[in-house]
């Protein structure tokens, strides 16, 4: 399908055709970073700037290889010592460097919708990567790849999502992804840390673990968010990991073989055991390789031809 799209906010807004062409050319291009000279031309002359007021270590990273893997040129903006700490605001911050002839933003803040602010006063693309509690859409879709890569389809697979549903944007993005592509969706946490409104999006919902990962095909574990978490959402992390971790003893209670996600930055020892994240079931690396096709596709599709 032709793409039309300026700018990629989250996978809310995509149809099923959008994410099927995004993991489909995304599978063309894996093999390129298999390769002794990772590299094509696709977006020669083409310009990226990384522009992140929040930490990362695999989006960032995932998203600068990804456009120097199609010979974009890339600039990481550097945050703390640019002007927005005099002040500046992300629009002017972004229509600044835009008037330096760039031709995508990479954007990730810590308030969701800072993208689509963005979006709107820019004529370059942007693509969001995680803002706030709202999307992260490419780690969404280099999960959906992940699965179809393993099963070789995402229509009835069960994936259960545990943890910190309430705070998460993978969680809705991952949802959003695997309900149109026709995955069963499970999410299980503790009550404070599932949000009321979440079975509207078509998901079952429990706070029983081990009912969760019965005859699931995935686990997908996610972090506790303790930098969103306004109050006091939990007794203590000792409770957590006891109720709502995964450790060899209850993986082996899965009823079947079960794959492991989680999209990183983990907590060991709190949502997942080390035993756990080191076993050949684990996808967790996999994720890690599979984000930059997924991050190649999505820059040649939104900045690789003509709009
Ligand atoms: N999964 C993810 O978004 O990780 P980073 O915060 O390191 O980018």
């Amino acid at each position: 399908m032709e793409w039309t799209r300026k700018d990629l906010i989250g996978l809310e807004e995509l149809k099923k055709e959008e994410i099927e062409t995004i993991l489909d050319l995304a599978s063309s291009f894996k093999d390129i970073s298999s390769r002794s000279v990772k590299k094509v031309p696709a977006l020669r002359g083409r310009t990226v700037v990384n522009l992140f007021f929040e930490p990362s270590t695999r989006t960032r990273t995932s998203f600068e290889l990804a456009a120097k893997r199609l010979s974009a040129d890339v600039l990481s903006f550097d945050v703390s010592t640019s002007s927005v700490s005099k002040g500046e605001t992300i629009v002017d911050t972004a229509k600044n460097i835009e008037a330096m002839k760039v031709d995508c933003f990479i954007v990730r803040h810590s308030i969701s919708g800072a993208p689509e602010i963005i979006s709107k006063n820019v004529n370059a693309s942007v693509i969001n990567a995680g803002d706030g509690c709202h999307e992260h859409p490419t780690q969404a879709l280099l999960d959906l790849f992940t699965v179809r890569e393993k099963f070789g389809k995402i229509e009835g697979i069960k994936i259960s999502i545990i943890g910190d549903i309430l705070h998460s944007r993978v969680a809705r993005s991952n949802i959003w992804g695997f309900k149109k592509l026709g995955a069963e969706v499970w999410v299980c946490g503790p009550p404070p840390l599932i949000p009321s409104e979440i079975s509207k999006m078509g998901v079952n919902v429990t706070y029983d673990l081990d009912e969760a990962i019965s005859n699931t095909d995935i686990v997908y574990l996610l972090r506790l968010q303790r930098e969103r978490q306004k109050e006091n959402f939990l007794p203590s992390l000792k409770e957590y990991s006891f109720i709502y971790g995964i450790d060899e003893k209850r993986y082996k209670k899965i009823s079947k073989k079960s794959y492991i996600m989680h999209p990183g930055p983990m907590n060991r020892g709190i949502e997942i055991k080390s035993e756990v994240v080191e076993k050949d079931e684990s996808l967790i690396l996999q994720q890690v390789t599979n984000g930059i096709a997924v991050r190649m596709a999505v820059l040649y599709l939104t900045i690789g031809r003509k709009r």
